[in-house]
């Protein structure tokens, strides 16, 4: 079972799924951008304002490709549970903010057609919801894509997943205390493990 993380920057993600390693150390823990040389070059691309934002779709999609054939697919391959900081929504939701004044008519539609030929979906995603003044505020606006009205376009295009898709997401409320949050997702992961077996 693949259960991913999504949320904008700030929202407390991370914090979660470095708690989720004590209450599942069963699991296969990855994220994206991941640590081999494509992301690498993803966050090289991450920090440098004037990026080509085409340009970083690929380099974030090149990451994806490796992480599916060398991470992804073998562990689910095996029957381990994967749980994964980031994954494919997040070129949805981000690289589709970062081309809305570009050329493309339909960004998100363009991206979502580049993974479907190859991604492997979610059985499950746990959107961590925060606005994007308390997530911008969180992260201190260091990169290019942590800028509250860039993540108030971000957070539009999760909704719009969300719309589509309500059977796969779960959404938390991410403005709670920490400890509340990690409670909430421990519940969800364990209920769904549950379901499975
Ligand atoms: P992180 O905050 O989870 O480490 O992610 C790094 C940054 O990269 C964050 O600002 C979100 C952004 N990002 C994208 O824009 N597209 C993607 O596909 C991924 C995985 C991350």
């Amino acid at each position: 079972m693949l259960i991913t993380l999504e949320g904008l920057d700030g929202s407390g993600k991370t914090t979660v799924w470095e708690a989720l390693h004590d209450s599942h150390p069963e699991a296969t823990f990855t994220r994206e951008p991941t640590e081999s040389w494509y992301g690498e070059a993803v966050n090289r691309a991450i920090d440098d304002d004037g990026a080509d934002p085409l340009a970083t779709l690929f380099l974030f999609t090149a990451d994806h490709a490796d992480h599916l054939s060398r991470t992804i697919r073998p562990a689910l391959e095996n029957d381990e549970l994967v749980i994964s900081d980031r994954y494919s929504d997040s070129r949805y939701a981000y690289q589709a903010a970062a081309l809305s004044g570009s050329d493309l008519t339909r960004p998100m539609e363009y991206i979502r057609g580049i993974h479907s030929a190859f991604t492997r979906e979610p059985d499950k995603t746990i959107y961590i919801d925060v606005d994007p003044e308390t997530a911008a505020a969180r992260s201190g606006s260091t990169n290019q894509f942590e800028d509250a009205a860039f993540l108030a376009q971000v957070e539009s295009n999760y909704e719009r997943l969300i719309d589509a898709e309500p059977e796969r997401f779960v959404r938390v409320d991410g403005t709670q205390s920490p400890e509340a949050v990690i409670d909430t997702v421990e519940d969800v992961v364990d209920r769904l493990r549950g379901s499975q077996s």
